[in-house]
Order: structure tokens, then sequence, then C-alpha cells
């Protein structure tokens, strides 16, 4: 009888050694085995340990993606390009991939696992994102649902951007991060303005439209984003953006008036009323300034507006009967993800080329 107690006792205390061990093995190699190399754009090697996200391993370094949902795979801004090794390709990612980029190797960096070393580009700029401490110092309503907040920069007090770039605001005390669009100009690197249109029962924009008070401290990241200004092309511009797709163009903009306003721009900008329109004045005015520069706001919902002179109807019927032909332009478009995809489609009938559509859609 003994004997068994022995045997049972002992069998226990091997299966308890066997599972430290495993656990010791776990700790010190991670489940993506240990240390892993991640090279990025074949110049710059940062070495994690295994098992966590791209998005996450890379934030540890400091190196910081785009990521407005909190790496839930639901906001599609974290891509990066997986050019060796990594895990296979999940259904989540495919909804904001498409068959080219996924042929190029374009994935999400919350959804990949540094299961093994890694070579992968980032777009250049990515970088030089950092995070900067801020605090609020100018609130204005530019219509009853959006707002203009103005930071000023304190740690690094100082940011370089592209005139229709985005940064992260993180919402203190849920920690919730959303993107938006840089509205100021980039010449002035020691402020941010953005525009925020408040979006119902929404986290952040509640946060922003009901609760948030001059002085406050807030966290941003950034810059981020490949819609940005081409400054070296000389074609011919249009720009189209509704409600608060407002903020990237009014960043151009800047850019664009500081040069001289060289080339031909049309900006059209679609709202519903004379309610949601902003910054017409202003936009006008610079339209009186440079001959070169046209603004053309467009309302969908006016038929009975006896005020309203401009123009009436959805903006797309008014880019195809204003715009012309379109083969020497390109476009910068911000808005809701129906409205560019509309506007993408008259651009192609004007003869616009794909490669000279950009677009942010939110
Ligand atoms: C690159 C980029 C740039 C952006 N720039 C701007 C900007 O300049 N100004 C701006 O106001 N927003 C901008 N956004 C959108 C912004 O990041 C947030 O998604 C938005 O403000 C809603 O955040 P929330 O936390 O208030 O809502 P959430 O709590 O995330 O959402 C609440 C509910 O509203 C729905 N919802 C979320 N977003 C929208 C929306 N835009 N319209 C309608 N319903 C929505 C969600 O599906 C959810 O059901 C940008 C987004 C991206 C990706
Ligand atoms: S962080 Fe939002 S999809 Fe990856």
């Amino acid at each position: 009888m003994m004997q068994y107690l022995y045997m049972f006792l002992i069998l226990v205390g091997v299966l308890l050694v066997i599972t430290i061990f495993l656990i010791l093995v776990e700790k010190l190699l991670g489940s993506g085995g240990g240390e892993r190399t991640i090279t990025i754009n074949d110049e710059t090697q940062v070495v994690v340990m295994g098992g966590d996200t791209v998005l996450n391993s890379l934030s540890d370094k400091k190196i910081f993606l785009p990521s407005s949902c909190g790496g839930k795979g639901t906001c599609g801004t974290c891509k990066f390009q997986l050019i060796e090794g990594g895990t296979p390709i999940k259904p989540i990612e495919k909804s904001f991939i498409n068959k080219k980029e996924e042929a190029e190797g374009v994935r999400l960096s919350c959804q990949v696992k540094v299961e093994s070393d890694l070579r992968i580009t980032l777009p250049p700029g990515l970088l030089d994102a950092q995070i900067y401490k801020s605090k609020v110092v100018g609130l204005e309503d530019l219509t009853y649902d959006i707002k203009r907040v103005r930071f000023e920069l304190i740690e690094p007090n100082h940011i370089d951007f592209k005139p229709g770039q985005f940064v992260q605001i993180k919402v203190p005390g849920i920690e919730v991060v959303r993107a938006y669009s840089i509205a100021s100009d980039s010449e002035d690197k020691n402020h941010l303005e953005l525009m925020i249109r408040q979006v119902t029962k929404g986290a952040a924009t509640t946060f922003v439209h009901k609760a948030l008070m001059i002085g406050d401290k807030i966290d941003i990241d950034g810059p981020f984003g490949d819609f940005y200004l081409r400054e070296d092309s000389k074609k011919d511009i249009i720009c189209i953006a509704g409600g608060s797709g407002m903020a990237p163009i009014k960043s151009i903009l800047y850019k664009l008036k500081q040069q001289g306003m060289p080339r031909k721009v049309k900006y059209f900008f679609g709202a519903r009323t004379q309610n949601d329109l902003f910054l017409t004045e202003e936009l006008m005015q610079l339209s009186k300034d440079y001959p070169n520069f046209e603004y053309i706001p467009a309302l969908s919902h006016a038929d009975d507006d006896k005020d309203w002179k401009g123009e009436k109807g959805w903006i797309t019927d008014i880019v195809r009967k204003i715009a012309g032909d379109l083969s020497n332009s390109e476009a910068y478009l911000c808005g809701s993800p129906g409205m560019i995809d509309a506007c993408i489609k008259v651009l192609k009938e004007l003869n616009m080329s794909e490669d000279d559509i950009l677009f942010d859609k939110f």
C-alpha cells in the first residue's frame, strides 16, 4: 500500500517539475519564441520579445503607428507592409485591405503577431511620430455639431507635419484614442487645430463637446497619414469635402496660400443646409484674393431656401457640372465613405487618373 503511495507522490512530483519547467520556458522565451528582430525599411532594427502584436511591440520601442480603435481591428488605420515573416492574414483584416494591398503585403499591425523575425516597411515619416503633451487654448463652435479645438504643444513644443495629415488624441480617464485631421497651418509648429464633429453617443466626441475645457491637458500623438498635399506636383487641384472633412483641406489651403496659389484650385464643399456651412466668408475672401482659387459650397437640402443663391444638389452632381476635364488635375477628398466613393466615380468619369485621387474617409 505504502509502495503505491510513494509511486503516486513521485508521479505528482515529476508532473509538478515538468509544469514549472514549461512555465519558466514560456516566461523566458514568450509564446513567440524569445527575442525577435524587426527590420524596418531595411535600415532600422529593433529587438522585441516575441508573442505580442507588431503594433504593441513597436509602441514599446517608441515607434507609434496610428491605432484609432486601440488595436481592436475596427478602424483600419494601423496598416503597414509585411515583407518577410509574420502570421497569416485574418478575415478581420480583409475588410480594410483591398486585393492590390493584400498582394503587396499590406496588413493591420494590431492583427499580426511577432512570432519570428520580421522585415517590414513603414510609410516614410512614421518613424518621426511621437507623443506630445498639450494644453487646450481655444474652443469654438463652428456649427451646431462641429467644434474647433486649438492646442498649444508643451512637451515637445514643436511639431512638423504635412498639410492633410492627422493626429490622435487620447481621451483622459477612459484612455480612448481617436484620429483627427489637422486643420491648422503647418508653419505654426507650436499649435494644432482640430475640427471635431459630435457623433451621437460617441466616446471621444461627447467628451470634446460636453466636457473639454480651456486649460485641459491632452496627450496627442502623430503626425500620421499619406493623405497630404503633393507639393512638387504642378497639376490643377480639385478639393471635395463635407462636414469636418473641411479640416485637412483647410491645412492644405494654408500651404497653397503661402505659395501664392500657383495652381488652379476648385474647392467643392457639400452640406445639407446653410446651418452646416462654416468658414464661408473666409473662403469667399480667399476666392477674391486669389483668382486661381474658387470656393463652391453646395447644399443638398435647400430646395425651399430662398436666401441661398449658391449651388443646390448633391456634391457629385455639382462636380460633374462644373469641374470640366480633369485629365491634368489631382484631387484631395475628405468626408464620409459614401461621399468619397461616389466622388471618385465622378472624378474618373471626368478623366482623372486613379493615382491622382487622394482621400481620407471618416
Ligand atoms: C484618418 C482619420 C481622420 C479623422 N479626422 C476627423 C476629423 O478631422 N474630424 C472628425 O470629427 N472626425 C474625424 N475622424 C473620425 C474620428 O476618428 C472618430 O471616429 C469620430 O470622432 C467618432 O469618435 P467617437 O469616439 O466619438 O465615436 P465612437 O465611440 O467611436 O463611436 C460611437 C458610435 O458612432 C459610430 N460612428 C463612429 N464614427 C462615426 C462617424 N464619423 N459618423 C457617424 N457615426 C460614427 C460608431 O460606429 C459607433 O456606433 C477621423 C478618422 C480617421 C480614421
Ligand atoms: S488599431 Fe484599429 S484596426 Fe488596428
